[in-house]
């Protein structure tokens, strides 16, 4: 049976901030910028999630699209969305919200649930801005 990818795109709003305790406000800023303000910002993030299998020959499908969707939204959009990621987010806690931490505690979310049904996760792509995403692939 050959092998494919597919991929299925959701979507949250959410704010954050960039900040590391164990530094100062002086060595936060010069890191993160205005990335960095006191009083959060906001994204729209979009989230492409790839998982790989083998192509069921008497369905066509490597998976139902709808069981992806439904898996992504339970275990991460519905703790994500309009939420405070620094505050809110139980997988992301102590965690510096930045979108490669995002992207790999993403990966820890879907992992398990997507060999539960069958299939392998390939990659999470987490995009924050229209220029700016990160691609995360397990390792
Ligand atoms: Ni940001």
């Amino acid at each position: 049976m050959p092998t494919a990818y597919i991929t299925r795109r959701e979507r949250f709003s959410a704010a954050h901030r960039l900040f590391n305790p164990e530094l100062s406000d002086e060595q936060n800023r010069a890191i993160y910028g205005e990335c960095s303000n006191d009083n959060w910002h906001g994204h729209n993030f979009e989230l492409l999630v790839t998982v790989r299998g083998p192509v069921n020959p008497q369905i066509g499908y490597v998976v139902n699209l709808k069981v992806i969707s439904q898996i992504i939204r339970e275990r991460v959009i519905s703790k994500l969305d309009h939420r405070n990621i620094n505050l809110d987010v139980d997988f992301m806690r102590g965690q510096i919200p930045s979108t490669e931490n995002l992207a790999v505690a993403i990966w820890a979310q879907l992992d398990a649930p997507m060999r539960d049904i069958g299939v392998e996760l390939h990659c999470v792509r987490v995009q924050e801005t229209e220029n700016n995403y990160v691609e995360y692939f397990g390792d």
